[in-house]
Protein backbone atom coordinates (compact mmCIF):
# COMPACT_ATOMS: atom_id res chain seq x y z
CA UNK A 1 0.00 0.00 0.00
CA UNK A 2 1.60 3.28 -0.91
CA UNK A 3 1.66 6.29 1.44
CA UNK A 4 -1.11 8.50 0.66
CA UNK A 5 -0.49 11.52 -1.30
CA UNK A 6 -1.43 13.99 1.17
CA UNK A 7 -1.85 14.05 4.80
CA UNK A 8 -5.44 12.21 6.38
CA UNK A 9 -6.35 13.76 9.57
CA UNK A 10 -8.78 11.58 11.46
CA UNK A 11 -8.79 13.05 14.84
CA UNK A 12 -11.48 15.31 14.73
CA UNK A 13 -12.79 15.20 18.59
CA UNK A 14 -9.01 16.43 19.43
CA UNK A 15 -9.67 19.21 17.26
CA UNK A 16 -10.66 20.39 13.93
CA UNK A 17 -9.16 22.68 10.95
CA UNK A 18 -10.91 26.16 11.48
CA UNK A 19 -12.71 26.61 7.99
CA UNK A 20 -11.76 29.54 5.65
CA UNK A 21 -14.97 31.77 6.07
CA UNK A 22 -14.00 31.48 10.04
CA UNK A 23 -10.12 32.48 9.17
CA UNK A 24 -11.53 34.87 7.39
CA UNK A 25 -14.12 36.32 10.13
CA UNK A 26 -11.18 35.65 13.08
CA UNK A 27 -9.09 38.08 10.67
CA UNK A 28 -11.72 40.50 10.07
CA UNK A 29 -12.43 40.98 13.52
CA UNK A 30 -8.52 41.68 14.47
CA UNK A 31 -9.15 44.35 12.04
CA UNK A 32 -11.69 46.50 12.60
CA UNK A 33 -12.66 44.97 16.27
CA UNK A 34 -9.33 45.03 17.67
CA UNK A 35 -10.91 47.34 20.66
CA UNK A 36 -11.86 46.76 24.43
CA UNK A 37 -15.60 46.14 24.07
CA UNK A 38 -15.47 47.77 28.07
CA UNK A 39 -13.95 50.90 26.44
CA UNK A 40 -15.99 54.14 26.74
CA UNK A 41 -14.93 55.39 23.03
CA UNK A 42 -16.39 54.56 19.71
CA UNK A 43 -13.21 52.37 18.88
CA UNK A 44 -14.96 49.17 21.36
CA UNK A 45 -18.24 50.32 19.52
CA UNK A 46 -17.55 47.02 17.11
CA UNK A 47 -15.97 44.48 19.75
CA UNK A 48 -19.28 45.66 21.68
CA UNK A 49 -21.57 44.95 18.69
CA UNK A 50 -19.76 41.57 17.94
CA UNK A 51 -20.31 40.30 21.58
CA UNK A 52 -24.10 41.53 20.86
CA UNK A 53 -23.83 39.23 17.58
CA UNK A 54 -22.08 36.20 18.99
CA UNK A 55 -24.68 36.23 21.77
CA UNK A 56 -27.76 36.75 19.21
CA UNK A 57 -26.17 33.90 16.98
CA UNK A 58 -25.75 31.17 20.32
CA UNK A 59 -29.51 31.91 21.10
CA UNK A 60 -30.58 31.52 17.71
CA UNK A 61 -28.69 28.00 16.58
CA UNK A 62 -28.63 26.12 19.89
CA UNK A 63 -32.27 27.24 20.08
CA UNK A 64 -31.76 29.06 23.67
CA UNK A 65 -34.91 30.58 25.87
CA UNK A 66 -32.27 33.52 26.45
CA UNK A 67 -29.13 35.33 25.46
CA UNK A 68 -27.28 33.73 28.72
CA UNK A 69 -24.07 32.78 27.34
CA UNK A 70 -20.44 33.30 29.63
CA UNK A 71 -17.61 33.34 26.87
CA UNK A 72 -14.95 31.49 28.53
CA UNK A 73 -10.99 30.16 26.86
CA UNK A 74 -12.24 26.72 26.54
CA UNK A 75 -14.63 24.04 27.33
CA UNK A 76 -12.41 22.86 29.88
CA UNK A 77 -12.61 26.28 31.77
CA UNK A 78 -16.52 26.79 30.92
CA UNK A 79 -16.67 22.95 32.63
CA UNK A 80 -14.69 23.93 35.26
CA UNK A 81 -16.91 27.24 35.74
CA UNK A 82 -19.95 25.02 36.12
CA UNK A 83 -18.34 22.50 38.43
CA UNK A 84 -17.73 25.42 41.06
CA UNK A 85 -21.15 26.74 40.50
CA UNK A 86 -23.19 23.52 41.08
CA UNK A 87 -20.56 23.05 43.91
CA UNK A 88 -21.16 26.32 45.60
CA UNK A 89 -25.59 25.55 45.26
CA UNK A 90 -25.32 21.82 46.04
CA UNK A 91 -24.41 20.06 48.89
CA UNK A 92 -22.63 16.84 46.36
CA UNK A 93 -22.09 16.19 43.04
CA UNK A 94 -23.18 13.20 40.96
CA UNK A 95 -21.27 12.82 37.57
CA UNK A 96 -19.43 9.74 36.06
CA UNK A 97 -16.72 7.60 35.39
CA UNK A 98 -16.34 8.50 31.74
CA UNK A 99 -16.47 12.15 31.80
CA UNK A 100 -13.58 14.28 30.50
CA UNK A 101 -10.41 15.35 32.25
CA UNK A 102 -11.11 18.70 32.75
CA UNK A 103 -14.80 17.10 34.94
CA UNK A 104 -12.73 14.45 36.78
CA UNK A 105 -9.57 16.69 37.35
CA UNK A 106 -12.38 19.64 39.01
CA UNK A 107 -14.12 16.78 40.92
CA UNK A 108 -10.88 15.87 42.60
CA UNK A 109 -9.65 19.14 43.45
CA UNK A 110 -13.72 19.27 44.80
CA UNK A 111 -13.28 16.75 47.00
CA UNK A 112 -9.94 17.32 48.01
CA UNK A 113 -11.56 20.72 49.39
CA UNK A 114 -13.67 18.66 51.75
CA UNK A 115 -16.77 18.33 48.93
CA UNK A 116 -19.00 14.76 48.19
CA UNK A 117 -18.32 13.60 44.32
CA UNK A 118 -19.67 10.49 43.30
CA UNK A 119 -18.91 9.29 40.41
CA UNK A 120 -21.22 6.46 38.63
CA UNK A 121 -20.48 3.47 37.00
CA UNK A 122 -21.08 3.00 32.98
CA UNK A 123 -22.25 -0.76 31.51
CA UNK A 124 -20.03 -2.71 29.15
CA UNK A 125 -21.30 -0.25 25.99
CA UNK A 126 -20.43 3.27 28.20
CA UNK A 127 -23.99 4.26 28.81
CA UNK A 128 -24.40 5.36 32.42
CA UNK A 129 -25.64 3.16 34.76
CA UNK A 130 -28.97 4.49 35.25
CA UNK A 131 -30.51 2.55 38.42
CA UNK A 132 -26.82 3.52 40.13
CA UNK A 133 -28.10 7.50 38.74
CA UNK A 134 -31.35 7.02 40.78
CA UNK A 135 -30.03 5.64 43.38
CA UNK A 136 -27.61 8.98 44.23
CA UNK A 137 -30.29 10.61 43.33
CA UNK A 138 -32.84 9.39 45.64
CA UNK A 139 -30.02 8.87 48.37
CA UNK A 140 -28.80 12.77 48.08
CA UNK A 141 -31.38 15.05 48.30
CA UNK A 142 -29.22 18.74 47.43
CA UNK A 143 -26.76 16.84 44.71
CA UNK A 144 -26.42 18.61 41.30
CA UNK A 145 -25.84 16.51 38.23
CA UNK A 146 -22.53 16.81 35.40
CA UNK A 147 -22.95 14.90 32.76
CA UNK A 148 -21.17 15.01 29.18
CA UNK A 149 -23.49 14.60 26.07
CA UNK A 150 -21.46 12.51 23.42
CA UNK A 151 -17.97 10.90 25.20
CA UNK A 152 -14.88 12.17 23.56
CA UNK A 153 -13.52 8.29 23.29
CA UNK A 154 -16.23 6.47 21.54
CA UNK A 155 -18.59 8.64 20.60
CA UNK A 156 -21.76 6.94 22.88
CA UNK A 157 -24.50 9.25 23.66
CA UNK A 158 -25.67 9.33 27.30
CA UNK A 159 -29.32 9.34 28.16
CA UNK A 160 -28.90 13.26 28.12
CA UNK A 161 -32.73 13.93 28.40
CA UNK A 162 -33.76 11.05 31.08
CA UNK A 163 -30.90 11.92 33.14
CA UNK A 164 -32.13 15.77 32.92
CA UNK A 165 -35.54 14.68 33.50
CA UNK A 166 -34.76 12.53 36.61
CA UNK A 167 -32.78 15.45 38.06
CA UNK A 168 -35.37 17.58 37.32
CA UNK A 169 -37.77 15.85 39.35
CA UNK A 170 -35.19 15.81 42.32
CA UNK A 171 -34.91 19.42 41.93
CA UNK A 172 -31.21 18.96 41.46
CA UNK A 173 -29.18 21.68 39.44
CA UNK A 174 -27.45 20.01 36.00
CA UNK A 175 -24.63 20.57 33.35
CA UNK A 176 -23.95 18.97 30.36
CA UNK A 177 -21.08 19.04 28.96
CA UNK A 178 -22.08 19.32 25.27
CA UNK A 179 -18.44 19.75 23.74
CA UNK A 180 -18.69 16.78 21.40
CA UNK A 181 -22.32 17.18 20.64
CA UNK A 182 -22.33 21.06 19.38
CA UNK A 183 -21.78 20.53 15.90
CA UNK A 184 -22.68 16.76 15.56
CA UNK A 185 -26.14 16.78 17.00
CA UNK A 186 -29.30 19.00 16.86
CA UNK A 187 -29.16 20.79 20.08
CA UNK A 188 -32.23 22.50 21.63
CA UNK A 189 -31.58 24.17 24.86
CA UNK A 190 -35.04 24.34 24.70
CA UNK A 191 -36.34 21.10 25.03
CA UNK A 192 -33.04 19.99 26.69
CA UNK A 193 -33.64 22.08 29.30
CA UNK A 194 -30.19 21.89 31.53
CA UNK A 195 -28.89 24.35 33.84
CA UNK A 196 -25.48 25.22 31.83
CA UNK A 197 -24.44 23.37 29.14
CA UNK A 198 -20.54 24.05 27.75
CA UNK A 199 -19.49 23.80 24.52
CA UNK A 200 -16.27 24.81 22.77
CA UNK A 201 -15.51 26.18 18.93
CA UNK A 202 -12.34 23.88 17.92
CA UNK A 203 -14.88 20.91 18.02
CA UNK A 204 -16.78 22.32 14.75
CA UNK A 205 -14.54 24.12 12.49
CA UNK A 206 -14.03 27.05 15.00
CA UNK A 207 -10.75 28.17 16.89
CA UNK A 208 -9.27 26.45 19.57
CA UNK A 209 -9.29 28.86 22.78
CA UNK A 210 -12.74 30.03 22.87
CA UNK A 211 -15.33 28.13 24.31
CA UNK A 212 -18.82 28.97 26.18
CA UNK A 213 -21.37 28.35 29.23
CA UNK A 214 -24.76 28.35 28.63
CA UNK A 215 -26.53 29.16 31.87
CA UNK A 216 -30.43 29.36 32.59
CA UNK A 217 -29.91 31.27 35.54
CA UNK A 218 -26.31 33.20 35.30
CA UNK A 219 -27.16 34.30 39.13
CA UNK A 220 -26.18 30.75 39.95
CA UNK A 221 -22.25 31.11 38.50
CA UNK A 222 -19.68 31.38 41.04
CA UNK A 223 -17.13 33.16 39.03
CA UNK A 224 -13.56 31.53 38.95
CA UNK A 225 -11.94 34.69 36.93
CA UNK A 226 -12.11 37.93 39.11
CA UNK A 227 -10.77 40.91 37.80
CA UNK A 228 -12.57 44.04 35.87
CA UNK A 229 -16.33 43.04 35.90
CA UNK A 230 -16.45 41.84 32.83
CA UNK A 231 -19.72 39.66 31.46
CA UNK A 232 -21.60 40.76 34.86
CA UNK A 233 -18.77 40.27 36.98
CA UNK A 234 -18.93 35.96 35.84
CA UNK A 235 -15.82 35.61 34.15
CA UNK A 236 -13.55 38.40 33.95
CA UNK A 237 -10.99 39.02 31.78
CA UNK A 238 -11.37 41.24 28.12
CA UNK A 239 -12.95 39.16 25.58
CA UNK A 240 -11.11 37.31 22.81
CA UNK A 241 -13.12 39.31 20.43
CA UNK A 242 -12.19 37.17 17.12
CA UNK A 243 -11.90 33.84 18.49
CA UNK A 244 -15.52 35.03 19.42
CA UNK A 245 -15.90 36.13 15.90
CA UNK A 246 -14.86 32.77 14.60
CA UNK A 247 -16.64 30.66 16.89
CA UNK A 248 -19.79 32.68 15.75
CA UNK A 249 -19.03 32.13 12.02
CA UNK A 250 -18.53 28.49 12.99
CA UNK A 251 -21.64 27.60 14.73
CA UNK A 252 -23.84 29.88 12.09
CA UNK A 253 -22.09 27.53 9.23
CA UNK A 254 -22.42 24.35 10.88
CA UNK A 255 -26.48 25.14 11.74
CA UNK A 256 -26.76 26.24 8.16
CA UNK A 257 -25.79 22.29 7.23
CA UNK A 258 -26.50 20.14 10.24
CA UNK A 259 -28.01 17.49 8.33
CA UNK A 260 -25.84 17.27 5.76
CA UNK A 261 -22.66 17.35 7.63
CA UNK A 262 -24.08 14.59 9.87
CA UNK A 263 -24.95 12.52 7.07
CA UNK A 264 -21.59 13.33 5.61
CA UNK A 265 -20.08 12.12 8.46
CA UNK A 266 -21.37 9.03 9.24
CA UNK A 267 -21.35 8.01 5.68
CA UNK A 268 -17.30 8.03 5.87
CA UNK A 269 -17.43 6.73 9.66
CA UNK A 270 -19.50 3.55 8.70
CA UNK A 271 -17.41 2.90 5.31
CA UNK A 272 -14.31 3.33 7.37
CA UNK A 273 -15.39 0.33 9.73
CA UNK A 274 -17.10 -1.61 7.30
CA UNK A 275 -13.65 -1.85 5.14
CA UNK A 276 -11.94 -2.53 8.28
CA UNK A 277 -14.70 -5.11 10.18
CA UNK A 278 -14.66 -6.91 6.92
CA UNK A 279 -10.98 -7.04 6.55
CA UNK A 280 -9.79 -7.96 9.91
CA UNK A 281 -12.81 -9.96 11.78
CA UNK A 282 -11.18 -9.89 14.66
CA UNK A 283 -11.22 -5.99 15.37
CA UNK A 284 -14.16 -5.29 17.60
CA UNK A 285 -16.01 -1.72 17.95
CA UNK A 286 -15.52 -0.26 21.72
CA UNK A 287 -18.90 1.41 23.13
CA UNK A 288 -22.45 1.15 22.15
CA UNK A 289 -22.76 0.76 18.36
CA UNK A 290 -26.12 1.87 17.41
CA UNK A 291 -26.16 5.03 20.07
CA UNK A 292 -23.26 6.68 18.57
CA UNK A 293 -22.05 9.93 17.45
CA UNK A 294 -22.21 10.49 13.24
CA UNK A 295 -17.96 10.43 13.48
CA UNK A 296 -16.67 8.57 15.91
CA UNK A 297 -15.36 5.01 15.59
CA UNK A 298 -12.99 3.34 18.40
CA UNK A 299 -11.88 0.43 17.28
CA UNK A 300 -10.05 -2.60 19.38
CA UNK A 301 -7.54 -4.47 17.62
CA UNK A 302 -7.26 -7.36 20.07
CA UNK A 303 -3.30 -8.30 20.61
CA UNK A 304 -1.63 -5.34 19.38
CA UNK A 305 -0.15 -2.23 20.35
CA UNK A 306 -2.73 0.46 19.60
CA UNK A 307 0.39 3.12 20.08
CA UNK A 308 2.45 1.08 17.55
CA UNK A 309 -0.32 1.35 14.95
CA UNK A 310 -1.29 5.32 15.74
CA UNK A 311 2.83 5.48 14.85
CA UNK A 312 2.47 3.62 11.87
CA UNK A 313 -0.57 5.18 10.37
CA UNK A 314 1.45 8.65 11.46
CA UNK A 315 4.33 7.90 9.28
CA UNK A 316 2.07 7.00 6.30
CA UNK A 317 0.33 10.95 7.27
CA UNK A 318 -2.93 8.99 8.47
CA UNK A 319 -3.17 10.79 12.08
CA UNK A 320 -6.17 9.25 14.61
CA UNK A 321 -5.59 8.71 18.49
CA UNK A 322 -4.89 6.15 21.22
CA UNK A 323 -7.66 6.48 23.56
CA UNK A 324 -5.43 7.54 25.93
CA UNK A 325 -4.51 10.95 27.49
CA UNK A 326 -0.53 11.50 27.61
CA UNK A 327 0.98 12.59 30.73
CA UNK A 328 4.53 13.66 30.22
CA UNK A 329 5.12 11.57 27.21
CA UNK A 330 3.67 8.36 29.06
CA UNK A 331 0.76 7.07 28.11
CA UNK A 332 -2.23 6.00 30.34
CA UNK A 333 -4.53 3.60 29.50
CA UNK A 334 -8.01 5.40 28.58
CA UNK A 335 -9.81 5.91 32.07
CA UNK A 336 -13.94 5.57 29.52
CA UNK A 337 -12.34 2.17 28.16
CA UNK A 338 -11.19 1.22 31.17
CA UNK A 339 -14.36 1.97 33.06
CA UNK A 340 -16.34 0.07 30.58
CA UNK A 341 -14.88 -3.05 31.53
CA UNK A 342 -11.45 -3.64 29.33
CA UNK A 343 -8.31 -4.74 30.73
CA UNK A 344 -5.27 -2.30 30.00
CA UNK A 345 -4.02 -3.88 27.95
CA UNK A 346 -7.30 -4.06 25.81
CA UNK A 347 -7.17 -0.12 26.49
CA UNK A 348 -3.85 0.23 25.11
CA UNK A 349 -4.60 -1.89 21.85
CA UNK A 350 -7.32 0.55 20.96
CA UNK A 351 -7.75 3.32 19.00
CA UNK A 352 -9.87 6.31 18.22
CA UNK A 353 -10.57 7.39 14.43
CA UNK A 354 -12.61 11.01 14.89
CA UNK A 355 -14.19 11.81 11.01
CA UNK A 356 -14.89 15.59 10.14
CA UNK A 357 -16.77 17.85 7.18
CA UNK A 358 -13.26 17.71 5.11
CA UNK A 359 -12.28 14.49 4.87
CA UNK A 360 -13.71 12.80 1.53
CA UNK A 361 -14.61 9.45 0.64
CA UNK A 362 -11.57 8.43 -1.67
CA UNK A 363 -9.02 9.73 1.75
CA UNK A 364 -11.28 7.49 3.99
CA UNK A 365 -11.05 4.46 1.79
CA UNK A 366 -7.61 4.66 1.58
CA UNK A 367 -6.84 5.42 5.25
CA UNK A 368 -9.08 2.25 6.15
CA UNK A 369 -7.11 0.27 3.71
CA UNK A 370 -3.70 1.39 5.14
CA UNK A 371 -5.26 0.47 8.45
CA UNK A 372 -6.18 -3.06 7.99
CA UNK A 373 -2.75 -3.38 6.54
CA UNK A 374 -0.75 -1.88 9.47
CA UNK A 375 -2.62 -3.97 11.89
CA UNK A 376 -2.75 -7.09 9.73
CA UNK A 377 1.27 -6.28 10.35
CA UNK A 378 1.33 -6.01 13.66
CA UNK A 379 -0.25 -8.81 14.61
CA UNK A 380 1.76 -10.97 12.92
CA UNK A 381 4.37 -9.37 15.27
CA UNK A 382 2.43 -9.58 17.98
CA UNK A 383 1.50 -13.23 17.46
C1 LIG B 1 -16.22 16.04 26.20
C2 LIG B 1 -15.23 17.16 26.28
N1 LIG B 1 -15.35 18.08 27.24
C3 LIG B 1 -14.50 19.10 27.37
C4 LIG B 1 -13.45 19.25 26.49
C5 LIG B 1 -12.49 20.40 26.70
O1 LIG B 1 -12.56 21.34 25.67
P1 LIG B 1 -11.31 22.28 25.36
O2 LIG B 1 -10.36 21.47 24.52
O3 LIG B 1 -11.88 23.44 24.61
O4 LIG B 1 -10.71 22.66 26.65
C6 LIG B 1 -13.27 18.33 25.46
C7 LIG B 1 -12.12 18.43 24.56
O5 LIG B 1 -11.58 17.43 24.10
C8 LIG B 1 -14.19 17.25 25.35
O6 LIG B 1 -14.07 16.34 24.40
Amino acid sequence: MRTPSQPIYLDHNATTPPLPEVIRAVSEALCVAYGNPSSGHRQGEPARRLLLDAREALQRCLDAPEEHFIFTGSGTEANNLAMRSLARHAKSIITSKVEHSSILSCADQLQTEGRSVECIRVNPNGVVDMRAMRHQLATHPEAAVSIQWINNETGVFQPIDEIIALARKHGSLVHVDAAQAVGKTKVSLKALNPDFLTLTAHKFNGPAGVGVLYARRPDFIEPICVGGGQQGGRHAGTENIAGIAGLKRALELRDDSLTEVIEHMRMLRDTFEKIVLKECPWVRVNGYHDERVCNTTNLLFEGIDGQALVGRLDSKGIYCSQSSACTAGRPEPSHVLRAMGLSEAQAYASARFSFGITNTLHETELAARSVVEEAEHLKRIFA
